[in-house]
């Protein structure tokens, strides 16, 4: 679906629910990230881009407080006062929208009451930030709609907060950044530490390849527990190794050699590793050399399989595979343990890519991976 498609029927949906038109409506993008995982909440760099899908929420001012209602969970009818607005007091899909107003309030940015429809062409669970997505179109909704001078870097952060601290997932800033920061035909080059950024060109058309989004169809919850785990594992190595954080270890992975425990030292070579791969990815891409990055794709997915463990058997076949049939590098894409795996392939190999990931998930008895071209979209923005 077009986000334009995905406007107007969240528009209706809205008229349908509150009985007037809505006063806006607002779209934030799911995004891949082209590599680099796993070192956001370690200081470090990351480079994903938009998507073209994501989530839009169509909003007016009035009503009692603040109420949400979902396309994708349509028995719900959610309202909160913003005061009464708590970390803890929510679960499930309202505590991302009113998470994000409780982020706002606590910041001064206090939104005045308002009716929310919201409705997503990006699945959830998918490794492809539908959370983010949405934290961020309500983010800039509320902004709009009430007045309330918030810049970009600032909605990311608040954003993050209302993941980390309402909706309680340890997550880094890169989701959101991509959401709110990303440029169409670019990617996002993310410092997370400074949280500056770049836009780096990223056109695969342009150079005869696309990069596919393949939906393993394994779906995972960042709250079950292995999320923060992997977070931990990286904070105790930082310690043990006498830096601030892992991005402190400019090296590369003999830095890792002074930790004892072989886990923490898997951990924590990934960490350092990615970084310098992020690193490399963005001067090809900026060298115009966008199929030379396929090796480091396929290298940071060896990463994150051996030695951060966060691969999963649907994703480790599909990255084989999808290379055996001639993509030029592969890698999952986010969190892990479920979700996505982004192949860059040539145009020519596209349609043998798709057949042998069916032939090989068939083989297995699991179902059909999902396989769609991504194209490097907008960033989030009002679209009427
Ligand atoms: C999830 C989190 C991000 C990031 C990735 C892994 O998408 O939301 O902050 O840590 O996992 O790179």
């Amino acid at each position: 679906m077009s986000p334009r498609d995905l406007a107007d029927a969240v528009a209706r949906d809205y008229a349908d629910i509150f009985g007037e038109e809505p006063a806006g409506v607002w779209f934030a993008p799911g995004r891949v990230n082209l590599i680099g995982d796993h070192t956001d909440y370690n200081d470090g760099f990351v480079l994903p881009f938009a998507l073209a899908s994501g989530v839009a929420v169509a909003a007016g001012r009035g009503g009692d407080g603040l109420t949400v209602w979902s396309r994708q969970w349509p028995g719900d009818l959610v309202t909160a006062a913003v005061d009464e607005l708590a970390p803890g007091r929510l679960d499930g899909w309202p505590a991302y929208p009113l998470g994000m107003a409780w982020s706002l309030a606590r910041a001064g940015y206090r939104p005045g009451d308002t009716s929310i429809a919201i409705d997503a062409d990006l699945p959830a669970g998918a490794g492809l930030s539908s959370s983010a997505a949405l934290e961020c179109a309500v983010g800039l909704a509320l902004a709009d709609l009430h007045g309330l001078r918030v810049v970009r870097p600032e909605l990311v952060r608040l954003a993050s907060k209302a993941e980390n601290e309402f909706v309680g997932v340890p997550t880094g800033i890169m989701d959101q950044s991509a959401a709110l920061l990303c440029q169409a035909g670019n990617a996002l080059l993310l410092d997370c530490r400074s949280g500056t950024s770049d836009d780096v060109s990223l056109e695969p058309g342009a150079a005869g390849l696309a990069i596919l989004v393949i939906d393993t169809q394994i779906r995972r919850a960042l709250t079950d527990g292995r999320y923060a785990q992997r977070r931990r594992s990286c904070e105790a190595a930082a310690v043990a190794l006498g830096v601030a954080s892992l991005r402190d270890l400019p090296d590369g992975p003999d830095d890792v050699a002074g930790l004892d425990d072989p886990e923490l030292r898997r951990r924590a070579r990934h960490v350092v590793s990615e970084n310098r791969r992020v690193l490399a990815v963005a001067d090809l891409l900026r060298r115009g050399e966008l199929a030379a990055v396929g090796v480091l794709l396929t290298e940071s997915h060896a990463s994150l399989r051996d030695d951060f463990e966060v691969s999963w058997p649907e994703a480790d076949v599909a990255v084989e595979t999808a290379i055996a049939a001639g993509a030029v590098g592969a890698r999952m894409t986010g969190g892990g343990f479920g979700g996505a795996v982004i192949a860059l392939a040539p145009l020519a190999a596209l349609a043998d890519i798709g057949s042998a990931l069916s032939a090989a998930y068939g083989r297995r008895d699991w179902p059909s991976p999902v396989i769609a071209s991504a194209v490097p979209s907008h960033g989030a923005r009002r679209l009427r």
